[in-house]
């Protein structure tokens, strides 16, 4: 019988032991990349492969959505056109560069793999996975996505929105991240790339499935290729599947900021080199698990200032914290503090690594005229 005629099942008729059903990894992976071609994005570093490309745009799109990644990724490699013109950059550039895509930390990671690619692959990204995983900031994932996507091996990859895609294939019971699921997912991922004809394309389409078609709250099933080998297509309600992931515990903390205007520079300091946005620079900050009273914000700062004037509050979220900004502002301030300070021209805000909250909160600063009237 043609799998596709099998009666579907109900949630009531399913016996859950014999959950996850089976998949035909060949069909699956030639849907995909029959698929493909016509439904892929038109995305930069799709029109030219190469193992550099492969690199900052993965990097990129660990912790970023794809339309942010777009114009960022033009204007990194326009930039840095190669892995040699990367490793040759100073960490303040590339950090530099990467302003507006957070995470930070990924820019370090990514010069360091370029220079790790030069000095020790010869200027090439790795083939294996083993040596690709050597390179600070790439995991399992972005591992098997170069090998498949840029050296077209049979490589796996499952991230959250793969995940969600063979677990409706497949009616998984499970969560992922859960240990026994993720075994089962990767294994699956492993059959679909050894038996796909073109890897890197089956998997890039497993990808762009999970983000454009089969998503969380709203699969658009009657546009999948996948529809006649779906098992929880045809028992109906795929949303369901796979069940929410225990959301993570969330801290707020406080950020009080406060701007300090000598002409046109903004007073700047560096971050340490550990945690939230390590070594950006930033307005001189108080940070703390409540609201403070303005004597204990002009107490704990590193700069010394008389008098403070709020300016506005404002909410960030990141990963794992919600960060509430309290923006001040003060006339004049001294250093006072080990860190590393700057006067910063603020007409060159984008010279040197600032995260998008703060540079949100430089924008607030009233402007000088206003002040002196
Ligand atoms: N997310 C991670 N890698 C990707 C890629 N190559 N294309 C689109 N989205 C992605």
């Amino acid at each position: 019988m043609n799998r596709s005629q099998a009666s579907p099942a109900t949630s009531e008729n399913e016996d859950l032991t014999l959950l996850p059903v089976p998949v035909d990894a060949s069909r699956v992976a030639q849907a995909l990349i029959d698929w493909f071609p016509d439904a892929a994005r038109d995305l930069p570093w799709r029109r030219h492969r190469s193992g550099y490309h492969g690199l900052v745009s993965e990097a990129m799109l660990q912790q970023t959505q794809v339309d942010r990644v777009v114009p960022a990724f033009l204007r990194f490699i326009e930039r840095f056109p190669t892995f040699e013109d990367l490793a040759e950059a100073s960490e303040e550039d590339v950090v530099a560069s990467w302003q507006g895509l957070g995470y930070y930390r990924r820019a370090r990671n990514l010069h360091a793999a370029s220079k790790m690619v030069v000095e020790s692959f010869g200027g090439s990204l790795p083939h294996s996975l083993e040596d690709l995983q050597s390179l600070p900031g790439v995991g399992r994932y972005t591992a098997g996505a170069l090998a498949s996507i840029v050296h077209g091996q049979p490589a796996p990859i499952v991230d959250g929105n793969v995940a969600r895609v063979l677990a409706r294939l497949a009616t998984h019971p499970g969560t992922p991240g859960e240990r026994a699921f993720e075994a089962w997912a990767w294994t699956l991922a492993s059959d679909l790339a050894t038996a796909a004809s073109q890897p890197g394309v089956a998997n890039e389409a497993l990808m762009e499935l999970g983000a454009l078609v089969c998503t969380r709250h709203d699969p658009d099933c009657a546009r999948c290729p996948l529809r006649e080998d779906c098992r929880a297509h045809a028992r109906g309600e795929p949303q369901l599947i796979p069940p929410p992931r225990r959301p993570v515990t969330r801290k707020t903390v406080h950020h009080h900021l406060v701007l300090v205007r000598r002409d046109d520079d903004v007073l700047l300091i560096r971050r340490g080199e550990r945690g939230l946005w390590a070594g950006m620079w930033e307005p001189p900050a108080v940070e703390s698990s409540r609201l403070l009273d303005p004597e204990d914000v002009i107490k704990g700062l590193p700069a010394r200032v008389n008098a403070l004037r709020a300016v506005a509050t404002f909410e960030h979220r990141t990963t794992h914290r919600d960060v509430v900004f309290h923006v001040h502002h003060a006339d004049a301030g001294d250093p006072r503090t080990d860190s590393e300070v700057r006067w910063q021209p603020l007409d060159r805000l984008g010279d040197i690594g600032i995260s998008n909250p703060h540079l949100k909160a430089i924008a607030l600063l009233p402007n000088s005229d206003r002040n002196r009237s």
